[in-house]
């Protein structure tokens, strides 16, 4: 944020540091006029380092109160709120430094660092947060033990909390108390942690498999202990799965999570103290959706997970972000998997990689997911990082089998713990253990881009042949790409729905159901195959690829019934649909009527009907294509209305032609059963709630929107009837008094109200805009707690592609100017909503132009922190 971090970082100059930090103690005085930090350092000089080496430390914005060398050393120092330069050092090997600070954590709005939350005291150091709080050698491969004393007034802060265990506490003058931390695992920096408040607190214990017991607490806000339930099973669910399906033991006797209600990401995997944004936290039915439960059960789980992968193996540097968070998604994507429908699971995880990955590859924000260079690392906790980071050691597991994976990984467990790691370190593991050469796999790491896989098929008797190209567009610095290993599952289907048998002359190129593709093209025949096969491609989304393949309608009809491949399944009916909204979009350009293939109409009441599909998966099945998805098949010179339009004729059509099945099924899922949150309840009310949205597209909606909205007994009910009302029926009396009627009852509960917000800033059209300046004036909106940001304009810039594309570009300019407000403040939280504009040369000349202008507002306006600047400039590219 300051100037020094304006500068490049590339990965090719990595050096190791010329010292260590062996052990940190920290002394926080929580006053409340102000906080003052002192830091007693244990540094090692490394062999080989001469003596008369400056040591430099990290800062931001730090006030030096006091800096100086324990016992008679002496030394010379200068000092800067960014750095502090240390020379004149004593030669010995170790020495120790005194360092104090002084922070005003009331003040800190960009969250992170120390700051206070709704009267917490909470930290987040991910990923240089550390250096707002004491000059330090801020990097992840700098592994200190730490010892920390909290003294703060106890009436305001009961609660007083760091990693590691408790050692001492007791009280001090002036109603003032402290508590003793000390963590015995060397960590990383980012990975310091502080909580000091007064919150209430869910305890529970897990008994691990060699038998230890471990105290779980929960610390939430006083009154709201009970909403912490879901998460505390899902916690000790997390736990069970890791020593079951990775060997992985907790290694601390308490595990603590904290939820805070203003946090910049989902949550932190803070050593033996999470911190959590409260959205993944709290819940209960008449507050969280199903899909807020999902999500806690995904986030406790990934932070969980990070205790091993993360913790007590970490990263070398910022570069290798991946090797935990793609590693630890990728674990709680499994544990998900697990717990849920494996099938269904599957399918979201596309989806929501298709839907924020793949734009973000595919345009000038892409990177490699191990990058070679960035301006600001906090705009690099990106979809790409995460989520293909996930892809790729899914693939890696296809390609080595469930196995050798488990050997690799357990392996890595064993070889790395306690270290700060790379990618090949990583990779070089499964190497090992399947004596593979893994080089062209590591291309997944370092070229970046969505890999295209061209292909045609032909049938002679007895054989089909395949012609595989692969390809990437050129992306930003990368305009040569190299062939990568892609495995890709297929099947082949006969006409009764059973799986052909066929022979294989290349050998290795296809074994168990994969095709291992290494070169640019691939010429593949598959022999004695009893008859005329369809194709059934990429199972299970095998890689993280586009395809472009002619299929026949009638195969896809026939694979949208018949494939045992639940992802593939739901893929050959989601590629008609894609293609038949094109065909509609091209002809609502063209200002023609739009009419769909009687035979895709007929099959969407087939599938809501068909009681062998699970309800989850017809739920999947039956949303439409998105907007935007929409947008990316058509690629470029978009005009978002026209999207709109055809896509809205489609679910009317639909509607129409299935207004009984649909109906039934809307009626046959309704149950006067308790609310339970698993996977099989949510799933039905998803798809009675997906049928809600045809239905309220014929005659009668408003009325069974209206009434579905009155008899919810669950928020995933309630706010499906709400967004129904507000999308189809926005400017009826029925609508604003049922948007009235939810503000009155959660006036008080700001998740619930976020979704409030969200509901309207989403509603299409080129009103929104005005309703978005209206909402930003309510009482509860706040402009420096990102979820109220992320609820109203987030959902508005990414939700809304009529309004937000609005086509005099009025809403670009109003964002931009939102974004600066923002920025003054919290500079990650401004730079990630920008990432709103990164498709914009896809759009129709006018707009690209509007855009333009937005963007170039940013970048010219004074003071622009460089997380923003570093966004919008590559945005520009
Ligand atoms: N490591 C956290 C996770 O579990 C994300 C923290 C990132 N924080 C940030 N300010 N960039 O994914
Ligand atoms: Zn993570």
């Amino acid at each position: 944020m300051h100037e020094n971090s304006s500068q490049v970082v590339r990965l090719e100059d990595y050096r190791p540091s010329d010292f260590l930090i062996l052990q940190t103690r920290l002394t926080f005085r929580l006053a409340p006029d102000g906080a003052t930090v002192r830091a007693e350092l244990m540094f090692e000089r490394r062999d080989g380092v001469e003596a008369d080496t400056p040591l430099i430390l990290d800062g931001d914005g730090l006030t030096l109160k006091r800096v100086e060398l324990k016992g008679a050393g002496k030394m010379a120092y200068e000092a800067s709120p960014d750095q502090l330069v240390l020379t004149g050092l004593p030669h010995e090997k170790h020495f120790q430094m005194l360092i104090e600070t002084e922070l005003d954590p009331d003040s800190n709005k960009a969250l992170m660092g120390l700051y206070r939350s709704n009267g917490v005291y909470c930290t987040q150091c991910e990923p240089e947060g550390f250096r707002r709080i004491t000059y330090f050698l801020d990097r992840p491969d700098i592994l200190s033990t730490y010892h920390v004393r909290i003294e703060a007034p106890k009436a305001t802060n009961p609660l007083l909390l760091s990693n590691g265990n408790r050692i001492a506490n007791g009280t001090l003058d002036n109603s003032w108390h402290f508590a003793e931390w000390h963590d015995p695992h060397p960590k990383p920096s980012y990975l310091f942690a502080l909580v000091a408040g007064d919150l209430g607190c869910l305890r529970d214990s897990f008994t691990t498999m060699s038998g230890r017991e471990v105290e779980l607490a929960i610390h939430v806000e006083h009154g709201k202990e009970k909403l912490g339930l879901y998460a505390m099973d899902a916690l000790k669910r997390s736990m069970k799965w890791d020593e079951e399906e990775f060997g992985r033991e907790y290694d601390l006797d308490i595990f603590n999570i904290v939820a805070v209600s203003d946090f910049n990401m989902g949550a932190m995997e803070n050593k033996g103290l999470n911190i959590f944004n409260d959205k993944y936290v709290l819940a209960d039915e008449a507050t969280a959706t199903d899909s807020d439960f999902a999500n806690i059960e995904a986030i406790i789980a990934h932070e969980y997970f990070h205790n091993w992968t993360g913790n007590r193996i970490t990263c070398r540097d910022w570069f290798q972000l991946c090797l935990k968070e793609g590693l630890t998604v990728y674990r709680d994507h499994e544990f998900c998997a697990d717990q849920r429908s494996r099938g269904v699971k599957r399918i979201s995880e596309v989806r929501a990689l298709r839907a924020l990955q793949f734009p973000e590859d595919q345009g000038p924000l892409a990177h490699p997911v191990r990058p070679r260079r960035y301006r600001e690392i906090n705009n690099f906790y990106t979809a790409t990082i995460y989520e293909k980071g996930s892809e790729i050691v899914r693939m890696l597991r296809t390609i080595l089998g469930a196995e050798t994976f488990r050997a690799g990984m357990d392996l890595y467990f064993k070889r790395h713990d306690g270290q700060a790691c790379t990618i090949e370190d990583f990779l070089k593991v499964f190497e090992d253990v399947s004596g593979r050469d893994l080089s062209q796999f590591s291309l997944w790491y370092n070229q970046s881009g969505t890999p295209n896989l061209a292909l045609s098929e032909s049938y002679a008797p007895g054989t089909l042949t395949l012609d595989i190209e692969q390809s990437i567009s050129p992306t930003p610095a990368e305009n040569h790409k190299r062939p990568m290993h892609i495995p890709l599952a297929f099947g082949l289907i006969g006409h009764d729905g059973k799986e052909l048998d066929f022979l294989t002359a290349e050998g290795a190129v296809v074994e168990n159901g994969l095709i291992h593709l290494q070169e640019r093209h691939h010429r593949i025949s598959l022999h004695g195959i009893k008859e005329r096969p369809v194709l059934s491609l990429n199972r299970g989304f095998s890689a993280p690829v586009t395809l472009t393949i002619e299929q026949e309608p009638q195969d896809l009809i026939f694979l949208a019934g018949h494939d045992s491949d639940p992802f593939a399944r739901w893929q050959a009916f989601h590629t008609l649909l894609s293609e038949a909204l094109m065909a509609a979009y091209r002809l609502v350009l063209g200002g023609k009527q739009v009419e769909f293939q009687q035979d895709i109409v007929f099959l969407a009441g087939k599938i809501a009907t068909d009681e062998s599909l699970e309800p989850a998966y017809r739920a999947l099945a039956l949303t439409l294509p998105s907007e935007t998805d929409i947008a990316r098949d058509i690629g470029n010179d978009i005009d978002p209305d026209a999207i709109f339009n055809a896509r809205n004729a489609l679910a009317v059509q639909i509607a129409k032609a299935n207004r009984e099945a649909f109906s039934q099924t809307y009626a046959g899922l309704h149950d006067d059963a308790p609310f339970s949150p698993d996977a099989d309840s949510a799933g039905r009310r998803a798809l009675r709630n997906t049928m809600l949205g045809y239905l309220a597209r014929l005659d009668d909606g408003l009325f069974l929107a209206q009434r579905h909205t009155k008899t919810a007994t669950n928020m995933t009910d309630l706010i499906a009837g709400l967004g129904t009302l507000v999308h189809e029926y926005g400017a009826t009396t029925q609508t604003q008094a049922a948007l009235d009627d939810y503000a009155q009852r959660y006036a008080t509960t700001p998740l619930a109200l976020d979704k409030w917000f969200q509901v309207q800033a989403t509603a299409p059209g080129p009103q929104a805009l005005e309703t978005i300046s209206v909402l930003m004036k309510h009482p509860a909106f706040h402009i420096d707690n990102p979820n109220r940001v992320r609820a109203l304009l987030g959902a508005f810039s990414t939700g809304n592609q009529t309004g937000f594309h609005r086509a005099d570009g009025a809403a670009y300019a109003f964002f931009a100017q939102a974004l600066l407000a923002i920025d003054k403040d919290n500079p990650q939280l401004s730079a990630r909503l920008a990432t709103a504009f990164r498709s914009w040369r896809a759009l129709g000349p006018m707009r690209q132009e509007k855009a333009r202008q937005a963007l170039l507002v940013m970048v010219e306006a004074s003071a622009v922190s460089v997380d923003l600047r570093d966004i919008v400039e590559r945005t520009i590219g």
